[in-house]
């Protein structure tokens, strides 16, 4: 069979490497990928926002599967697109894919079927935004942009100011376009961050191991969020109990208030949690695999993947036994081009990659990368990523770090001090 992965970073890289190993797989082809995707998929460029174009290049190609990497195609429809033309598709279809695409329709999904989350008012006009807080006693709250914002739209404002300042980049100055049009006040709540991604077909739940990422850019959890920094998994101060917890209390009802509302999802669920004193507290559902937590989770991956995306595409995954997993944990280091998440340059080559000694318990994942002529260049505000399995955490931090320490780009950011949370 061949399988179709649309996306072009360091996610849809882990997803290509792992899929690319089963056996019931004889190529994977990625639209539009990068640079290091190239080395074991075929790459086509057809953009992940193409949607007539990924159903003709599927078509043409006789693809077996098609898999979804990022939200902006989900929220678009492309699975309903697929769909209406008889493809197999893993992802959730636009109405389903809401519940990331919205966050004001998460919230209130989330109410419908009382799952625990801070206090939250969603605004409509910035007048109502600006009078609510004026109103409100002064202190830190949450500011956030419903739509998609490339996971920039949410500001944690220390002070009346801060937020009425975010309310205005959204309602006024139209930072994200129209995905700020609503915007959601949310009560500031504190306590570990912690990820949960299951596999669903709207009726099974197959929960995956627990990974966390790191948002902000520098060390220490100092300076503005990014798409994530660096990934570790499992996250050890997550609790068996808080999983069984969180899937109870989280996932579950989320599945079947979206099947009440005839929006049965099937793909991954990705919940963001803060562990309050009080217990799991919903910040955010995503629609897809989390970007760089995916790529730790496709290490410690020891099942074939495509089955688990088949039957969840087909609706059966009741028929399968859970996974199996590497009980090593893994440590993925994000590599970010200067001034990100800033503006930043791109084309910078990028030298050592072959100094790696890639294998099964050390990858490097490609996210913003190009190839002109010989070269590898930058592309992007993350640029790649080294992820290893160690025996322990700190030796899968030295194995990632020590890989990372033989590659260069002309003002290469990491951060020192990802899985020592
Ligand atoms: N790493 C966060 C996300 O994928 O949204």
């Amino acid at each position: 069979m061949k399988v179709l992965v649309v996306g072009s970073g360091g996610r849809e890289h882990a997803l290509s490497w792992k899929i690319a190993q089963s056996d019931l797989v004889d190529q994977v082809i990625c639209a539009p990928g990068n640079a290091g995707i190239a080395e074991i998929a075929d790459c086509v460029p057809v953009s992940s926002d193409d949607i007539p174009g990924l159903i003709k290049l599927a078509k043409e190609r006789e693809v077996g599967l098609t898999v979804i990497g990022p939200e902006a195609p989900l929220c678009a429809g492309i699975v309903d697109a697929f769909e209406l033309e008889r493809l197999k598709v893993f992802g959730p279809n636009r109405l389903a894919a809401e519940i990331e695409g919205s966050k004001a329709y998460a919230r209130r999904l989330a109410q419908r079927n009382r799952i625990p989350q801070p206090g939250f008012w969603i605004f409509e006009d910035k007048v109502s935004a600006q009078a609510f807080l004026e109103n409100r006693k002064d202190g830190p709250i949450v500011v956030k942009a419903s739509g998609l914002a490339a996971g920039k739209g949410v500001t944690v404002a220390a002070d009346h100011d801060a937020a009425s300042k975010a309310i205005r980049e959204c309602m006024e100055e139209a930072r994200f376009g129209d995905s700020g049009n609503t915007v959601i006040l949310e009560e500031c709540i504190e306590g570990p961050e912690v990820s949960i991604m299951c596999l669903t077909d709207g009726s099974t739940l197959v929960p995956l191991e627990t990974a966390g990422d790191h948002k902000p850019v520098f060390d220490g959890d100092e300076g503005p969020n990014t798409g994530g920094m660096g990934a570790v998994s499992p996250m050890r101060s997550v609790m068996s109990r808080a999983i069984d917890q969180i899937e109870a209390q989280v996932l579950l009802p989320a599945v079947h208030g979206l099947n009440r509302e005839d929006r049965v999802f099937k793909g991954v669920l990705y919940a963001g949690l803060m562990m309050t004193q009080a217990g799991p507290r919903l910040l955010e559902f995503n629609a897809r695999f989390g970007d760089p937590e995916t790529q730790p989770l496709m290490m410690r991956l020891r099942s074939d993947l495509v089955p688990y995306l088949m039957h969840a595409a087909e609706g059966s995954l009741e028929e399968l036994a859970a996974p199996e997993w590497d009980p090593r944990p893994a440590v993925c280091v994000m590599a970010t081009s200067p001034g990100y998440p800033g503006s930043y340059p791109k084309g910078i080559p990028i030298s050592g990659l072959e100094n790696v000694d890639c294998g099964p318990d050390l990858q490097v994942f490609h996210s913003g990368t190009a190839r002109t002529g010989n070269e590898v260049v930058t592309a992007g505000g993350r640029v790649l990523a080294t992820c290893a399995l160690g025996e322990n955490l700190e030796a899968a931090r030295s194995k990632a770090y020590e890989a990372l320490g033989k590659i260069e780009f002309r003002g290469m950011h990491y951060r020192r001090d990802i899985g020592r949370r």
